[in-house]
């Protein structure tokens, strides 16, 4: 049996799922009455999947701008040396940038690294340049070499007079010394995980990985946060996909998805987020609706604190 791809379309238009994606005024409005406090304490989430492309800049940078767009304080830190989110937040970042390599490798201060997003008076990055590719081996004869980024960053939160309300961190596709570094520093684990057929393959490893930070390194680290992101309203497999994550992680996941969309994909060219793009579009408002479940929901409990 064989159905026109717009007959099936067609079908999943009518399925709650597709009914909420395209309710977009209704949730622009819900968002406009949406109230936020924040309390001031700093949320540490580094954003990481092993798999490239699953959408992890994406994630970081829009979701710290429409954190600032709702008046918290942002910091996302570029570890990534691509910089592709220095790009997007339209950070200056050539090689004579002080950047993140200087932070981990020659004991610059954040301070002396941050930069203020032009997006925001709220939204501020620490840059990665491309010396970082350089990093993962250099750190390796450093003293503490897991916990540089860590220190660096509580002598940077314990000196602000106004506090970040949370930092993001953007990680490589890999488990090396960066990685490590941003676990280290972090309290939660926010994971990007792609609707589409392989999402699953790799993340015990990842989990593992968590693990073992956990006992050796950090105990306060959580996978606190799930976001699906590309979801494709229109197929099956990203349904299905995405019920399976669901039934893994069903108090990790957000209720919002992101769907795959030309605006968000587009952004970055023009060195903005999809939240300054272009605000009112599907992305930018999926982005906004986690981004207000993420603050919501407020940082995980400790275990053993219950
Ligand atoms: N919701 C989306 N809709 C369309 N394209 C997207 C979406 N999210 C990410 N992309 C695109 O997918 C590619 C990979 O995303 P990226 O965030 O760079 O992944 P990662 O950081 O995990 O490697 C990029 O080209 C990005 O623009
Ligand atoms: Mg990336």
């Amino acid at each position: 049996m064989s159905h026109h791809p717009s007959d099936i379309a067609a079908a999943f238009d009518d399925s709650p799922i597709m009914r909420q994606l395209h309710d977009l005024g209704g949730r622009r409005r819900r968002l406009e009455d949406v109230e936020i406090e924040f309390t001031g304490q700093t949320r540490v989430l580094t954003v990481s999947n092993q798999k490239g492309g699953v959408g992890k800049t994406t994630t970081t940078v829009n979701t710290a701008a429409a954190i600032a767009a709702l008046g918290g304080r942002v910091l996302v830190i570029d570890l990534d040396p691509q910089g592709n989110a220095s790009t997007a937040l339209g950070i200056p970042h050539s090689a004579d940038t002080t950047s993140i390599y200087d932070v981990l490798i020659n004991d610059v201060s954040i301070a002396d690294a941050v930069q203020q997003s032009p997006e925001s008076d709220n939204l501020f990055c620490v840059p990665s340049t491309i010396h970082l590719a350089g990093a993962e081996i250099e750190l390796v004869s450093q003293v503490a070499r897991e916990k540089r980024l860590d220190t660096a960053l509580r002598e940077y939160l314990d000196g602000l007079e106004q506090p970040m309300d949370f930092v993001f961190i953007d990680c490589p596709p890999s488990l090396g010394l960066l990685t490590i570094n941003a676990f280290s520093a972090s309290d939660e684990v926010f994971l990007p995980i792609q609707a589409e057929y392989y999402a699953l393959e790799g993340l015990s490893q990842l989990l593992g990985n968590v693990k073992m930070i956990q006992k050796h390194l950090n105990t306060r680290l959580r996978v606190s946060t799930i976001l699906l992101t590309m979801f494709d309203g229109r197929t099956r497999l990203s349904q299905q996909v995405a019920d399976e994550v669901r039934q893994h992680f069903p108090d990790e996941v957000l209720q919002t998805m992101i769907p795959r969309s030309v605006r968000v994909s587009e952004a970055p060219s023009f060195g903005q987020t999809v939240i300054s793009y272009d605000g009112s579009s599907a992305g930018a408002i999926a982005y906004k609706e986690a981004a207000v479940e993420i603050v919501k929901r407020g940082a995980p409990r400790r275990k053993g604190r219950k």
